[in-house]
């Protein structure tokens, strides 16, 4: 018979402890003893045990048929995890507080017809749950709820429904049986996950997880859970607009540059298939300094506006600064502009603006950054029809950028007429009827050809 007893293990050396310490006796570490189960075994001789027959198998002789997989009504969820839900996969969804995450689960659950849902809520109570479920006004497809925070009533729970998909909301609020510390803490987390890992592997329970972030931005608890489980989705978006991205840090069953975008609703969130049309501002005339860039989120290009303002500096000290764009980035275009334009920048105040709430990273936005910079600086509005994907190197030179096809179709999709991109980049590339390509090698070009 296994007994359970915990112990308290030293995260830096190792060392064990039988009750928890502030300070390391061994290595001296402060705050470092972590609460474990350990079974206690009668000793096996590994010799002893019965061999039958080798458990092992030929790597070749795996058949290596899809996954099989659970198709949710939301495509923009089934994007990110690579196609839909593996059965018995583990799934954990970080964001920050309000961003969506109790919602954007309750709502899948309700929406997806044919499939038993388990809903295990630990935060909030059935009144509430229905109360929210009332709001989202979408058909009750069969999901319960159970409100518990015990991971033995849970599972036994889950035996009982046999659901198609468990939702845990939140890890964080988990207890397992036999471990002291509170609800929350490092070896809570662990155990929880553990038992969730076991049950969703050993009955092929899809179960998706909830967990909070930390200030700094990361799935809170031990680095582990993140290896533990098969996919981690961060769910994120800026508190003052309504969009939210999903997108996926890990996958083992798909690729990792998925993005899914959702708008939040009074009624809940809605999938956002063509996110292009909604970053983009429409406007009764043209204004300076805006330019469309088309960048990739993952494997998904979608215009945004970048929105530049530059005006004569009021202080001694010129200021520069960049919303949803890096500001490093920023200073370097302004002394590229400067240098090998002749733009004086230097006694300009410059703000920088991604539309919508947006953050870039894809180096393809310089492009339109310095048309917008250009067309603030000389406050003549760029036409219309035109938008921009390159990036801009220190000599000035406009290098060529990744998956230009799809860029340009996408920009043909949206019914632009013109885009400026990489010389380096128009070789082997297919002529439009629609959209004119032009290709430039350097800024000095771009800007004869803009104004
Ligand atoms: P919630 O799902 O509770 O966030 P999380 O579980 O990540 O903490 O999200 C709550 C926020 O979403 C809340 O501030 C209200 C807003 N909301 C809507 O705008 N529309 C809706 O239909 C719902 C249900 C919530
Ligand atoms: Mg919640």
């Amino acid at each position: 018979m296994a007994k359970v007893k915990t112990i308290y293990v030293c995260q830096e050396c190792g060392t064990t402890s039988p009750k928890w310490m502030g300070k390391c006796t061994s290595c001296g570490a402060w705050n470092t003893l972590v609460e474990e189960i350990v079974t206690t075994n009668t000793t096996k001789n590994i010799s002893a045990i019965p061999l039958h027959k080798s458990n092992a198998i030929l790597l070749k002789d795996i058949s290596a048929s899809e996954q099989a997989r659970i198709f949710t009504s939301d495509s923009e969820f089934n994007r990110v995890l690579g196609g839909g839900v593996v059965i018995g996969s583990l799934i954990l969804i970080g964001g920050e507080p309000g961003i969506g995450k109790s919602t954007l689960l309750l709502q899948i659950a309700m929406q997806t017809v044919g499939l038993t849902v388990l809903y295990i809520s630990g935060e909030e109570s059935e009144q509430q749950i229905k109360m929210r479920a009332e709001r989202l006004n979408e058909q009750m497809a069969d999901v319960y709820l159970y409100t518990e925070t015990k991971v033995d009533l849970i599972l036994h729970q889950a035996q009982h429904l046999k659901p198609d998909l468990m939702i845990i909301d939140s890890i964080q609020t988990l207890q397992v049986e036999g471990l002291e510390s509170a609800a929350g803490t490092v070896s809570q987390v662990r155990e929880a996950t553990h038992a969730l890992q076991n049950f969703a592997k050993s009955t092929g329970t899809a179960t998706v997880i909830v967990s909070h972030i930390t200030k700094e931005g990361v799935i809170a608890g031990p680095k582990l859970l993140e290896h533990m489980v098969d996919t981690v989705l961060q769910f994120e978006g800026d508190r003052h607009y309504n969009y939210r991205m999903l997108r996926t840090t890990k996958n083992r069953f798909g690729s990792t540059s998925e993005l899914g975008i959702y708008e939040m609703r009074g009624d809940g969130l809605r999938p956002v298939s063509n996110p292009s049309e909604l970053l983009i501002t429409m406007r009764d005339e043209p204004a300076s300094g805006v330019a469309i860039a088309v960048t990739m989120e993952g494997n998904r290009a979608m215009m945004i506006e970048v929105q530049a303002l530059v005006s004569n500096a009021v202080y001694g000290t010129p200021q520069r600064s960049a919303t949803g764009y890096d500001l490093r980035r920023l200073h370097m275009i302004l002394a590229v502009l400067d240098k090998k334009c002749g733009f004086r920048f230097g006694t300009k105040d410059v703000f920088l603006n991604i539309a919508g709430g947006m953050k870039v990273d894809d180096p393809a936005t310089d492009l339109a950054v310095v048309a917008a910079l250009l067309s603030s600086y000389e406050d003549i509005p760029l036409k219309e029809n035109i938008c921009f994907s390159g990036e801009i190197g220190l000599s000035g030179e406009i290098r060529a950028v990744n998956k230009i096809e799809q860029r340009v179709s996408e920009a043909e999709k949206i019914g632009y007429q013109n885009i400026f991109i990489s010389k380096f980049n128009t070789k082997g590339l297919k002529k439009s009827a629609k959209l004119n390509i032009t290709g430039i090698s350097k800024v000095e070009n771009l800007v004869q050809k803009l104004f």
